[in-house]
């Protein structure tokens, strides 16, 4: 187990009728604020009106970026910048799921750097200083309500990276369950398969010594995705389902289920070439890797970890031998993701063939090998994409 500094200084509101706090809050930061958003959900569910209101009340000077892309490109973060510059913003407000907080991120550090923010992404160029970003949360998935990170993609060179920063925290997240009432059942279900793997490929399935409450912990997320992912696809307008995914997308990637773990995510740094190539959703590439990752690095070392997550979350019997458990717990997640989920299987069915997988495995391993429970060698990587043909 390794010495860990745990610090999350986000404040959260959770629940319904909470953003009566956001004029207070924002105000803490200056007057001119920049409202970013997507493609325009938040004007259909009547949230875009709730949030001007309030803004309006605070007596705050409001400029807009809207059309933020589901895997947001750097072209969006320069424009962003730009505004923020030109307009002297003092503080943003994200208003949207992953892809409007983390293209947010970026521009309130991008707005402090002369040239193109990719340089930021690519560590070409340092973050030295970023405006403050608070965010209203509308889906469940990311974690990036409550993290320091921001992931963007490059459609010119096919490249989509992650940023960490303690400086691109949020300072607040207004999280109400409500808003995610509209989210469809597909991005439900990739917003839920991102959670589980936020826990497992991130943090659960490792050889380093953890500490047992913690795993235990994991054990939990990962069992609260399973129990109301299905509710929430089924009934969208159920609260304690919206709720507890939207507490498990927080908790999945907050820092407190890293503590005391060193560990490389395999099954994100594979999908992230998959986004970056075909611009398909982040959830969903994971989903069809996450099985076939796991069936490919299944052995005596890695079969016992994968049987104790079976037992634990579906109820795989104890009683079978490593091998064995771990074959059914693979099954059996599986069909969570695509039998009860309904999430599509194979990236044949996304029209994504092998044309690019040398490429693809060769970036996803930066020129080494891919770090995680098993390394993984390009060759492996290629190997695991052509599994989920
Ligand atoms: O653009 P709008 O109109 O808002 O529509 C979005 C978008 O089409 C829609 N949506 C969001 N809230 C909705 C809604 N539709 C109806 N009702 C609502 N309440 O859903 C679609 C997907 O939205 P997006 O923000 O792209 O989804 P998500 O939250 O899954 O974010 C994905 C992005 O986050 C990155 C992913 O790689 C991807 O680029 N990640 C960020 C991480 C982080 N910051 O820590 C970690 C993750 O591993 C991940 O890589
Ligand atoms: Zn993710």
């Amino acid at each position: 187990m390794y010495n860990f500094i745990f610090q999350n200084t986000t404040r959260i509101y959770f629940g319904e009728n909470q953003l009566g706090h956001l004029g207070e809050e924002l105000k803490q930061y200056g007057t001119r604020v920049l409202l970013t958003y997507g493609g325009g959900s938040i004007k259909r569910i009547s949230l875009y009106d709730k949030v001007m209101e309030e803004l309006k009340k605070a007596g705050l000077s409001v400029f807009e970026l809207s059309g933020i892309e589901p895997n947001p490109r750097h072209t969006t973060v320069n424009k962003g910048a730009e505004l923020c510059k030109k307009e002297n913003i003092d503080v943003l407000l994200a208003v949207g799921g992953g892809s409007t907080i983390d293209c947010t991120k970026v521009i309130a550090a991008a707005t402090f750097y002369e040239g193109d923010s990719w340089d930021l992404m690519t560590h070409k160029a340092p973050v030295t200083k970023a405006l403050p970003v608070l965010t209203v949360l509308t889906l469940s998935a990311t974690g990036s309500e409550m993290d320091s990170g921001g992931v963007i993609s490059n459609l010119d060179t096919n490249e989509k990276y992650g940023l960490l920063h303690p400086l691109l925290q949020p300072k607040v997240s207004f999280l109400d369950p409500a808003s995610t009432y509209s989210v469809s059942a597909f991005q439900t279900a990739c917003g839920s398969a991102d959670i589980l793997s936020h826990v497992f490929d991130v943090f659960y399935f490792t050889f380093a010594e953890k500490m047992d409450m913690i795993d235990r912990v994991m054990e939990e997320v990962i069992k609260t995705v399973v129990k109301y992912a299905p509710i929430a696809v089924k009934g969208p307008e159920n609260y304690e389902a919206r709720a507890n995914l939207m507490w498990a997308s927080s908790w999945a990637l907050n820092g407190f289920l890293q503590t005391g773990v060193i560990q490389a995510a395999s099954c994100h740094a594979m999908e992230h070439e998959l986004s970056a190539f075909y611009d398909i959703t982040h959830g969903l590439g994971l989903a069809i890797l996450t099985p076939r990752w796991m069936e490919y690095i299944l052995d005596e070392s890695t079969a016992p970890q994968f049987k104790k997550f079976g037992v634990h979350v579906f109820g795989v019997d104890a009683a079978l031998s490593d091998m064995e458990g771990a074959k059914r717990t693979i099954a059996c997640l599986s069909d969570f993701l695509f039998k009860e989920l309904g999430l599509q299987s194979t990236l044949t069915e996304i029209n994504i063939d092998d044309t690019n997988f040398k490429v693809m495995a060769k970036k996803a391993c930066g020129g080494d090998v891919l770090q995680g429970f098993k390394p993984l060698t390009p060759e492996d990587v290629e190997n695991i994409f052509r599994m989920c043909l």
